[in-house]
């Protein structure tokens, strides 16, 4: 995917932050220690006056060469377990005179052998979908504000208690917020608007944020307009969204069928879909369309993925906007 230049940028510099915190913490530590166990400090000076001795043994190409670096070698792991036994005997751990760095595959440089480091990735990854999420804040759509009082004593057309199938709907949404991972199943929301669709929805989106994932989320009008418009030149191109919402952790499309109907629309609502299932990643779709309306509406083949590949979830009750006003 192409990432684009602000979110490289930002990037760039939360890794630098990073690896400057991780130095200057090591600075702070290393004056500590020495302040407190001057016998390290002593090795540590010895330590770098080995160093230089190895780099003139290296320059200098000796015939002995393969005895010294030996014997250097040896007094330089001795003094190593002399510093951590001295660490540890004064209640330190032995790599607290390790720079702790938060990526130690990359040492926070963002490379590890000219490559891209997995840790770098992540952080275009957030700068990407931190831009895609300003338009999703909605305060208040949590599980802690989500009433099942709004269900109680309405009995669903197939005599079934709306209370009973809503409070199933509310803990496997929960659950799946809680557990939420890459592997986690797609899930397909239905059912008529003020339902709580939206609501469940951005908790999900919001727990998973929370505990570090990549989220998307957005109105999929929104999101096609904004494709249609970059896909036709109409934006100034730094901004890839089709590859940033592909690639997300997780990616919710709320309110599904809300979009005029074009085959532009339906075609990248299918790619949208499509790549998503096969890169195996989680996305969550709501919709206020019933599973006729959506047949008559899509393609064959995008309400046949959808089927065949989300766990459906279909909410019951009365619009809950109304209930809310009149004060249930
Ligand atoms: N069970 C609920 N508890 C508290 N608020 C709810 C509940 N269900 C819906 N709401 C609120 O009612 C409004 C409409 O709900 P929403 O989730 O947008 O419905 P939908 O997406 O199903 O059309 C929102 O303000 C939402 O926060
Ligand atoms: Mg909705
Ligand atoms: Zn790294």
């Amino acid at each position: 995917m192409s990432y684009n230049i602000k979110a490289y940028e930002l990037a760039e510099n939360e890794i630098n932050e990073r690896r400057l915190k991780a130095k200057s913490l090591m600075q702070s530590r290393l004056n500590e220690i020495y302040l407190k166990i001057p016998e390290i400090k002593e090795i540590s000076e010895q330590l770098s006056k080995t160093s230089i001795e190895l780099t003139k043994l290296i320059i200098q190409k000796k015939t002995n060469f393969t005895e010294r670096f030996n014997e250097i070698k040896t007094r330089n792991l001795q003094a190593q377990e002399m510093i951590d036994s001295l660490l540890r005997g004064n209640g330190y751990p032995a790599d607290y005179l390790n720079t702790p760095y938060e990526c130690v595959k990359c040492g926070d440089r963002g490379y590890v052998n000219g490559e891209r480091c997995e840790c770098f990735k992540r952080l275009l990854n957030k700068y990407e979908t931190d831009k895609l999420n300003k338009s999703a804040n909605m305060p208040g759509c949590d599980f802690k504000h989500f009433s099942l009082e709004y269900y109680k004593g309405i009995i669903n057309d197939d005599g079934t208690d709306c209370y009973d199938t809503m409070l199933k709907i509310f803990s496997s949404c929960k659950n799946y917020a809680e557990r939420f991972s890459l592997n986690s199943p797609s899930l397909f929301f239905l059912g008529k608007t003020g339902l709580g669709k939206t609501h469940l929805s951005v908790a999900i989106a919001k727990h998973a944020a929370q505990n570090g994932f990549n989220v998307a989320y957005g109105s999929l009008l929104n999101y096609l307009s904004a494709i249609e418009k970059e896909h036709f030149g109409r934006t100034d191109g730094s901004f890839d969204t089709m590859g940033a919402i592909t690639n997300a952790d997780l990616l919710v499309l709320d309110d599904m069928g809300s979009e005029f109907p074009t085959s532009f629309y339906e075609m990248v609502t299918y790619n949208i879909i499509n790549t998503r299932i096969n890169l195996g990643l989680p996305t969550i779709i709501s919709t206020n369309l019933s599973l006729e309306e959506l047949d008559k509406r899509y393609n064959d083949r995008i309400v046949s993925r959808i089927i065949g590949t989300y766990n459906i979830l279909c909410f019951v009750g009365e619009d809950n906007r109304s209930v809310k006003r009149i004060g249930r």
